[in-house]
């Protein structure tokens, strides 16, 4: 789908100096085919009229909470239950921090808190309110819950100098609400099963073997692939993480059960993301009873766990495979051989020994090793974006 024909989009503008241009937007938005219903804050009428937004989308325009009410088809909680998405352009710092913290206090706000709908920001401002370290925080937390965010491009700005906090071309943004609207549904009717978190093996009923996943680029890979539509089931190792919307999932802790659940649904599965880090040994026995301390030295005796992506590998029909390759050392390499040994479509390759990127924090950096030879190497990033980095490629196998 390349056209917005039939959507219903709220056009949110705040004040900002770019919010003239958000009249160019509205207008391309309507002959993208949406209808657009634009709510304005009370700031940014200073910058552009009402009247300019109304005979552009011909449909009135909502500022005042309390303005008489002329049609409730646009009341607030109206405006939020019709909307297919939700645009906000541009977003000033000010509208970012209120979103992050959940605050309604206008027409606007209290639209964005009511809404089921996808909410896309393009953040426009000066470079030092951008760069602001409470403004990255509040954007990296509006991302880690889905909300869109459209990076501002760099160069001249209103207030003379010069840097990253411009609005892109309207014609960008609307493309970007095209392309997300095209991607939301392109793993529509696709089943899709996501690993994550680490397996647990137990040593004895109070001890285990464990490792530092906390399913964090799992969590983030089956919300995502829900949002675009597939059918998913998420098999999840022990994890404090809230199951993403729509997914279905499978709580394991060992390696074994992990197999076991990934099993039952693969005949079945359009593909397989496996971002679990999956033990590899487990004790060899488990003691019945706590094992006391006794002499200085306590030997521990492991077997082999199943390789279960190899196992998959082995099986595979129809599945496009996925896997992760979690290294500390010779990343291209040590990834390349998994990614023919387990015969994957592509493995996604991370340093480990990062303390920015990997294990139990927000963001990662990656390569990916397809099938074919090619590589792609990303800075990094935010899981929620890799998830869409991963699933885009992921479509693209999918016959
Ligand atoms: O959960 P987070 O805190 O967000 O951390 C994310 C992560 C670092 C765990 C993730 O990005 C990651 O790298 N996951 C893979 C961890 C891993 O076990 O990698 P590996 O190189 O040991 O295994 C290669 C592949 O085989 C993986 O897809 C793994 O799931 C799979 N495997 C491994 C061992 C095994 N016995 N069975 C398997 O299926």
């Amino acid at each position: 789908m390349d056209s917005l024909t039939g959507k219903k989009i709220v056009l949110g503008v705040t004040g900002g100096i770019a919010a003239y241009k958000a009249v160019e937007i509205a207008s391309r938005l309507r002959k993208a085919g949406a209808e657009v219903h634009v709510v304005m804050t009370r700031e940014a009428t200073e910058f552009v009229t009402e009247l300019t937004f109304r005979e552009i989308t011909r449909q009135p325009v909502s500022v005042d909470m309390w303005a008489k009410v002329t049609n409730f088809n646009v009341e607030h909680i109206a405006l939020a239950t019709l909307a297919d998405y939700v645009l906000i352009a541009p977003a000033t710092a000010n509208i970012i921090a209120k979103t992050a913290a959940g605050i309604a206090d206008d027409m606007l706000t209290t639209t964005v808190l009511a809404t089921k709908a996808p909410l896309i920001m393009a953040p426009a401002m000066n470079t030092n309110m951008y760069e602001n370290p409470v403004t990255q925080k509040n954007i990296a937390e509006l991302k880690s819950r889905g909300v869109q965010i459209i990076e501002p491009a760099s160069g001249a700005l209103a207030c003379g100098t010069s840097g990253k906090g411009r609005l892109p071309e309207p014609a960008e943004i609307v493309q970007y609400v095209m392309d997300f609207a095209a991607g939301e549904q392109r793993l529509k009717g696709r089943k899709i099963i996501v690993t994550a978190g680490g397996t647990v093996e137990p040593l004895d009923p109070v001890r285990y073997l464990g490792n530092r996943s906390t399913g964090k680029m799992g969590y983030a890979i089956a919300a995502e692939a829900a949002k675009q539509g597939a059918e998913v089931l998420l098999v999840s190792g022990p994890s404090n993480l809230p199951v993403p919307t729509g997914v279905q999932t499978v709580r394991i802790q060992t390696a074994r059960e992990m197999q076991a659940a990934v099993q039952a649904a693969y005949a079945e599965a359009d593909a397989v993301i496996m971002s679990a880090a999956v033990a590899d040994y487990r004790p060899k026995t488990v003691a019945a009873e706590k094992i006391k301390k006794s002499e200085d030295e306590l030997v521990l005796h492991l077997e082999r766990n199943p390789d279960i992506l190899y196992g998959l590998g082995q099986t595979k029909a129809q599945q496009i495979l996925v896997g992760f390759a979690a290294e500390t050392c010779n990343v291209e390499e040590y990834a390349k051989k998994k990614l023919v040994k387990k015969n994957l479509d592509f493995i996604v390759a991370n340093d480990v020994s990062a303390s920015d990127a990997g294990f139990a924090v927000d963001n990662n950096r990656v390569q990916l090793y397809f099938r074919d030879g090619r590589t792609e190497r990303y800075p990094l990033m935010a899981k929620a974006d890799l998830a869409k980095v991963i699933l885009e490629k992921l479509a693209a196998l999918l016959p």
